[in-house]
Parts: C-alpha cells; structure tokens; sequence
C-alpha cells in the first residue's frame, strides 16, 4: 500500500534535514551549551551524534525503508507484539506537536513585533507579562491568548496544507521553500552577529571546553537529549519519512548526511547566537547576562541584544524570528505526518481525511498552551515527555532491534543500496553504546526527579501534566496496538 514517493533524492535530504534542523537547533541547542558549560557540552554532544544520533537515524532509515510503512506498520510487520513501540512514538510526537506549536506561535508573534521592537526596554517582563499574561502557575490557566491563538491557527494551517498534499506535493515542496530560506537567512545573522565587538567573547564559551564539566553525568543526558530532539530520532519521523524513499535509495549516505548538515546547522545557529551575547556582554562591561535558559534566551536574551545592535536592529529581529519560524515549521510537519501515516495505515484510511481530523482536534488540544498557565504547561510537558517519553522509547528501540531481532538483517538492507557500508562499529554502537549510556541516563533521570520535582513546580502539577501525560504516551500507545488493523493484509506485504 505503498502510495507516496518522494520526487528526489534532494527532496528527500531537504525534508529529513527540515525535519531535523528545528527549534532545537536555534533556540535549544545555545541554551543547552549554555546550561552545561559551553564547550564542554560539544565534546559530550559530538561523542552522542557518533555512538548513537548516526546510528541510530541508519537504522531508523533502514526500517522505514525496508518496511515501507509508518512506526506502528514498520514494527508491527517486523514483529507484531512489538507494535506498541511505533504508538508510543507516535504518541510523543502528538504531544510534541501540541505544544510545538506554540513556540512558532510566539516565534511568528516576535517577527512582526520585530517592525517597531515593541519589547522596548525590558524584553523579560514584556514576554511574560505583556505577552503571555503568565500566571502564577500551571493550574490558573487565565484566558486564552487571542494574539497567540492566531499564530498557532497560522502555523496549524501551513502544516494542514503541506501535509493535504501529500509527500511530494506538499511536504517535500514546503521544505524546498524554507530549508534553502532558513539557512540564507541563518547566514546573514552570522555575519552580522560576528561583526559586533565581544563577539570573540561568546565565542569563546563556546568553543574553550570546561574538561572539569565532562565527569558531570548531568551533561552527557543532556548532551544524548539534545541527540535525540535534534535529530528527530525516537519521534518516529525519520522511520517514516524513510518509508518514500524508492528502492534503490542510499540509505547509509542519506544517514551521514541528515546528521551532519543537521549538526553543522546547530553549530553555525550556536556560533551566530553566542557571537550575539557576547556583543550584550561587552554592553554590560562583561557581564554575563541573566535568563540565558529555555525560552527566555529566544524570547528575552535576544530582543535585548537586538535593542542594543548599532545598526539593522529591525532586521536582524525580522530575520531571527522568520528563521526560528521556518525551521520550527518544518519539523512541525514531520512531527504531524508521523501521526497522520499512523493513523491511515492502521485504518486503511484516505490521508486527507486523517489529516482534516487530525489538524482539528490537535489543533484544539494545543490551545491548552495559549493562556496564561501555557508557559508552565509547556515547560512541565517539554520535560516530562523528551526525558521519561523520547529517552525511555529510544532505549526501549535499541534494545528490541539490537537483541529480539537479527540487526544485521537491518544493517544488511542498508547497506544493500548504499555508496558505502556500515560494519561491526555500528551494531557495536546500537547493541552496546547506546543501551548503556542511555540507560544510566533514564537511571539517573528517575532519581533525580524522585528526589526533587522538577524545576520546583508542586508535586501534583508534575503528576498531573509530567509523569500522567509521559505514561498516558505508552499505555494508550499500548492499547491502540491491540486493536485490529483495518486491513489485516497490509502486515504481510
Ligand atoms: N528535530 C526537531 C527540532 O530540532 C524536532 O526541533
């Protein structure tokens, strides 16, 4: 039931590089540098891209390749008790795109408050006041956000379109569109956030790397969560997108070459954003400036620096938000089409219509996000779903296809068709490397949140939108592997 194709191989790098180049290039990746000791970080971050982000997005290629189907159909047909594990990413990536969403939502917010820099002199307080009306915490919801709302149905539309019209037609073509754009405009923020003075100094922390940092377990979770996000891997995306390829597709060059361009983009992202607070720092006589975290170095950091800019403050703010609004686009609509081919192939069902349900009610789920409580919502979701959903079900893949399946028959299909071939290094990575260290990461994650809730919200808020929303992922995906497909045959093709 192979219906879709993609036109070429270009539109098929573009759209698993779109997928892979996204908010967490831009906004996260600097933060998580940040957060975990500058160049300390990359030394962790290169060591997870080569033991588990390359091997594991070969494999990923490998299986949608192979099967030809969304997750659900790709690890039912290689073993039907193992259908779950495609819901459950499924079911990530539904709660990812939820609050996804948003982001871009405030990303398109930002462009056009870019025009007049209507942050004026305090870029914190306008975004959590003025902007998200931010209440006191996750359970006072306030009211909805209508300026938020319209941007999120904006974002909604241009997936509901790209994803209407099919792989080629519109996905592939949405991606020929932004990727070629994003990284233009990518580059001419490089250049001017690499011509302020300071900039050396932002470049500094991010290249001097803090050996003191590296026996820090915190920083390799870190380091193998940003793998994960990043590349798009246990989301279900790249199983899926691999499924249109055609047969005679290069499977392990196609690998290499998602993960590199997607790892040079975050380098080039990291060194145009620490270039830029490296010119706030210089401002500030040196100092190093606050809220440099999560949202906030986006939202606050930025704008504040853009205040400063001597000159083409209103387009670099322009450039900065279309950027951040393209790249997130993209991903968005790979995120969604995993739910969509999900969905269609279990129900034997027309993709438009799947579609028109889909964008309906999860656009409807994740106005959640646009009130007042949407930041801690967001915040709490985020977490609890990259750390005890994508993490968990990344171990869970390595273990099932390394030891309850022959994975040379997944190393052999891909190099069948490829250039050149992965060997013994790679199953070393998937059987060994990954297990291990991912492993100690669930551990150590576990403890730590049983010890202290995470980011100091209350118990039952982190019960309620964190653990429920990262265990309800697995059970319903649990449940909906149970039910029947709508056309039984399909499992055998
Ligand atoms: N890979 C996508 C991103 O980095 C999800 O945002």
């Amino acid at each position: 039931m192979q219906k879709e194709q993609w036109g070429s191989r270009v539109g098929f790098i573009l759209a698993a590089v779109g997928s892979a180049i996204g908010l967490g290039n831009i906004w996260r990746f600097p933060y998580q540098a940040f957060d975990n000791g500058g160049g300390a970080f990359l030394i962790p971050y290169f060591i997870a891209l080569i033991t588990a982000g390359i091997p594991i997005i070969i494999m990923e290629f490998s299986m949608g390749h192979k099967m030809k189907g969304g997750a659900p159909l790709t690890f039912a047909k290689m073993n039907r008790k193992f259908e779950w594990l495609g819901w459950w990413q499924a079911l990530i990536s539904f709660v990812i795109a939820s609050y996804y969403v948003v982001i871009i939502g405030w990303a398109i917010n930002y462009f056009f408050f870019s025009f007049t820099l209507a942050w004026s002199g305090e870029p914190v307080n306008f975004f959590v006041g003025e902007f998200l009306g931010l209440t006191d915490g996750p359970f006072q919801l306030g009211g909805m956000n209508w300026s938020i709302v319209a941007t999120v149905v904006v974002a909604w539309l241009v997936s509901f379109v790209a994803l209407y019209a099919g792989v080629k037609n519109g996905i592939e073509r949405a991606n020929k569109i932004f990727m070629p754009l994003l990284i233009f405009m990518l580059l001419i923020i490089l250049v001017r956030g690499l011509t302020l003075p300071g900039a050396a100094d932002g470049l500094e922390m991010l290249f001097r790397p803090d050996f003191s940092q590296i026996m820090d377990a915190g920083v390799w979770v870190a380091a193998y969560g940003q793998i994960f996000f990043t590349l798009s891997i246990a989301f279900a995306i790249m199983i899926t997108y691999s499924s249109y390829l055609p047969d005679d597709a290069d499977i392990v060059n196609n690998g290499f070459m998602t993960a590199l361009l997607n790892s040079g983009f975050s380098i080039v992202a990291g060194i145009a954003v620490f270039s830029i607070v490296g010119y706030l720092m210089n401002q500030a006589g040196g100092e190093l400036p606050d809220n440099l975290s999560g949202v906030f170095l986006a939202f606050a950091t930025i704008p504040a620096a853009i205040n400063q800019l001597p000159t083409m403050s209103v387009l670099v703010g322009l450039l900065f938000f279309l950027a951040l609004t393209f790249a997130g686009l993209s991903s968005f609509i790979s995120i969604n089409e995993v739910v969509v081919r999900s969905l269609s192939d279990k129900l034997n069902a027309p993709r438009k219509k799947v579609v028109i349900w889909y964008t309906v009610i999860a656009g409807v789920i994740s106005l959640i996000y646009t009130t007042g409580g949407g930041l801690y919502i967001l915040d709490i979701a985020d977490y609890f779903i990259n750390q005890f959903g994508v993490a968990i079900s990344g171990l869970a893949e390595v273990i099932i296809i390394g030891y309850m399946f022959k994975l040379a028959d997944v190393r052999e299909h891909a190099n069948a068709t490829s250039d050149f071939q992965v060997g013994g290094w790679w199953n070393f990575m998937i059987k060994i490397v990954t297990p291990i260290v991912l492993g100690i990461s669930v551990i150590q994650n576990f403890i730590n949140n049983f010890t202290e809730n995470y980011g100091g919200y209350a118990t039952m808020q982190v019960i309620l939108l964190g653990w429920l929303v990262a265990a309800l992922a697995v059970i319903i995906g649990i449940a909906i592997s149970r039910a029947k497909w709508s056309d039984e045959s399909m499992l055998s093709e």
